[in-house]
C-alpha cells in the first residue's frame, strides 16, 4: 500500500491533487480505505486516462458510416436457412467437443443493471416464472442438461466449466447467492468467479471525480475489460489446465440463452473460426442492438449508440434492412485467439466514451446529485476483438427461440421482466405442442398460442435443453395450465 507522501506525489504528477482536498477531515478508518483505493489505481496510467477521456469526450467520434457494409453471406451460417442435416451435423460436432471437455461458458456479469433499477446483480432476478427461478438458476440448469446430453451421446462424463466475470459491484452478492443455492447442483470448483477492473470516472476537464470525501467515483471498465481480467486472474491458464479450447461468452440478461450451444460451437469449429458472433435479424432500425458488419473491409460491431440513424434505416431492394445482423452478445472465442488478444491486442482495444450523471462531492464538500451528465466513463466492449480475428464467422439464429433480453423495469415498452417471462413461456408452449400435448387454459379451453399472453407452461431445463426428449412424456396428453414440467413431474408422466 502507498504512503500518504507517495500518493500525494503520484497524484500531483497526474494533475489530480484535488483528490486529497478533504484528507484532513477523514477519520483514521476512512484514510486507510482511501489510501488502499488509491494504491489499487493504475497511477502511472492515470494522467493518460484522464487526458484521454477529456479529449475523447470533446472530439466527436469519427463516423464509420461511410465505409460500412454488411458481412458477406459466405461467412454467415443461418439456422433458418440451413437444412436439417446441416444443423444436425453442427450440433453433433458441438456435442462431441463438449463431451471431450473442450468447451467452457463465460458469463459477463460485471454490469450494474442501471436500466433495470435493481440493487443486486441482474442474474439474481426472478422474472415471475411459475417456478420462480432466477436467471442464474436457469443458466446453471442448462449447463447441467447440456453436459448430460453430451454424456448420453458419447458415453462421457464431461464438464462445462462456468467462468463468471463480476465487478466490485457484483462479486460479493453473486458469490453469496451461489453459495446459498449450493451452486445449483454444479460442482463449485467448476464455477470460476473473477473480477474485472474498475476505472475512475472523469470530469469534462479531465479531473477524477470524488464520489465522497474519501472515495473515488469508480466504474467497471466495460465488458471488454474481460481480456485484461482473463490475464489478471489467470483464467486462460485455468482453461488450459482443463483442456478448454472453445469459449461461449454471453451476457447475463438473455433469458433464452443456449448455454454452450452445440449448434453454434459446432458451426464455428467446423468452419475453423477463431471468433464468431451470434446474431438475430434486427426487428426495427432503432432497436438497441449492435450491428455486426464490416467497416473498411474489417469485421466489427457498430454499437447502437454509435450508428447514424440514416445508416440504420437503409433498406435493400426487397425492403429488408441492409444492416440487419443484430448482435445478441453471444460470442465464440478460441483459447488460442484469446491468448493472442492478451499478448498482442489488448492495448489496442478501442475506448468508448459514455457520458453519465455521476454523484460527486463539490469543492465546498457538499454532496451533489447532478441532473445532467457531468462525468465521462471510458469503456471497452467485448466485441472489439473482432477486427483482430483471422477467421470470423456469424451465426444467425431465430429470435423467438434465442433472444429475449431483460434490460428495463416493467412499465417500459420492451425488454422487461414481463416480455422475458412471456418469451420463455411461449417457447415452452411451442415445445409442448410440438411434442403432441394439448394445453388447456384456466377455463378449460384449448391453448392455440395465437393471441394474448402465453399460457403458463414451463419446462425445467433439467428436463429439456431445447425442446428435445419431450415426446415420450407429452404425446397425446391433455394438460391444464399452469403446467410446470420439472424432473419429478417428468418421472410421473413417464410412469403413466
Ligand atoms: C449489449 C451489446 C450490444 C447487444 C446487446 C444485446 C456490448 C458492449 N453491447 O448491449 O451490442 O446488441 O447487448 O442484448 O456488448 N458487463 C460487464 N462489465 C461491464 C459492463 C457490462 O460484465 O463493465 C456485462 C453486463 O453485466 C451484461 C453485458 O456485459 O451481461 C452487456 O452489458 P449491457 O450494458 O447490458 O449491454 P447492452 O447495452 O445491453
Amino acid at each position: 500500500m502507498l504512503s500518504l507522501e507517495e500518493a500525494k506525489s503520484c497524484l500531483e504528477s497526474a494533475g489530480q491533487s484535488h483528490l486529497l482536498q478533504f484528507w484532513p477531515e477523514l477519520s483514521e478508518e476512512e484514510k486507510g480505505s482511501f489510501l488502499l483505493e488509491l494504491s489499487q489505481l493504475d497511477l502511472k496510467g492515470l494522467k493518460d486516462h484522464c487526458e484521454g477521456a477529456a479529449q475523447a469526450a470533446a472530439s466527436p467520434a469519427a463516423s464509420l458510416d461511410r465505409d460500412i457494409e454488411p458481412v458477406p453471406p459466405e461467412f454467415i451460417g443461418s439456422v433458418r436457412r440451413s437444412d436439417k442435416n446441416t444443423l444436425a451435423d453442427w450440433e453433433n460436432e458441438g456435442l462431441l467437443q463438449i463431451s471431450e471437455n473442450r468447451v467452457g461458458v463465460l458469463l459477463l456479469a460485471g454490469g450494474q443493471g442501471t436500466r433495470l433499477g435493481v440493487r443486486y446483480p441482474k442474474g439474481m432476478y426472478d422474472v415471475g416464472l411459475p417456478s420462480s427461478k432466477t436467471l442464474y438458476q436457469i443458466q446453471a440448469e442448462r449447463i447441467h442438461k447440456i453436459q448430460e446430453l453430451a454424456d448420453l451421446k458419447h458415453g462421457s462424463k464431461c464438464t462445462v466449466p462456468w467462468y463468471i466475470m463480476t465487478s466490485e459491484f457484483t462479486l460479493d452478492p453473486t458469490e453469496k447467492f451461489f453459495k446459498e443455492n449450493r451452486y445449483f447442483g454444479l460442482e463449485p470448483s467448476n464455477v470460476v468467479m473473477f473480477e474485472q477492473r474498475m476505472i475512475p470516472a472523469v470530469t469534462f476537464d479531465g479531473k477524477v471525480i470524488l464520489q465522497s470525501k474519501g472515495k473515488l467515483a469508480m466504474a467497471p471498465d466495460g465488458n471488454g475489460g474481460l481480456y485484461r481480467a482473463l490475464v489478471d486472474n489467470e483464467v486462460l491458464q485455468d482453461m488450459e489446465k482443463r483442456g478448454v479450447e472453445y469459449l461461449h461468452v454471453y451476457c447475463v440478461d438473455n433469458i433464452l440463452v443456449k448455454m454452450a450451444d452445440p449448434a453454434f460451437i459446432g458451426f464455428c469449429v467446423s468452419k475453423g473460426a477463431d471468433c464468431g458472433a451470434k446474431v438475430v435479424e434486427k426487428a426495427y432500425p432503432t432497436e438497441p442492438v449492435g450491428v455486426v458488419c464490416r467497416v473498411g473491409g474489417v469485421q466489427q460491431v457498430v454499437e447502437y449508440s454509435e450508428i447514424q440513424p440514416e445508416t440504420a434505416e437503409r433498406r435493400g431492394p426487397g425492403g429488408e434492412l441492409v444492416f440487419s445482423a443484430g448482435n445478441i452478445c453471444n460470442h465464440f472465442l478460441t483459447r488460442a485467439f484469446l491468448l493472442e488478444v492478451a499478448q498482442k491486442f489488448e492495448g489496442q482495444l478501442k475506448q468508448h466514451v459514455a457520458l453519465k450523471k455521476v454523484p460527486f462531492v463539490d469543492r465546498c464538500g457538499n454532496q451533489v446529485k447532478p441532473t445532467k451528465s457531468n462525468g465521462i466513463k471510458m469503456e471497452k466492449f467485448v466485441f472489439d476483438v473482432f477486427p483482430f480475428s483471422r477467421h470470423f464467422v456469424v451465426f444467425e439464429v431465430v429470435r423467438e427461440d434465442e433472444f429475449s433480453p431483460l434490460k428495463n423495469a416493467d412499465g417500459a415498452a420492451l425488454d422487461t421482466p414481463t416480455t422475458a417471462r412471456h418469451s420463455l413461456l411461449a417457447q415452452h408452449c411451442r415445445w409442448a405442442r410440438a411434442a403432441g400435448a394439448t394445453l388447456l387454459d384456466g377455463q378449460g379451453n384449448r391453448v392455440t398460442g395465437q393471441d394474448g399472453p402465453p399460457a403458463q407452461c414451463e419446462i425445467s431445463p433439467l428436463v429439456s435443453y431445447f425442446g428435445e426428449g419431450l415426446e415420450p412424456l407429452l404425446r397425446g396428453k391433455t394438460l391444464p395450465t399452469p403446467f410446470l414440467l420439472d424432473e419429478k413431474r417428468a418421472k410421473e408422466l413417464q410412469d403413466l
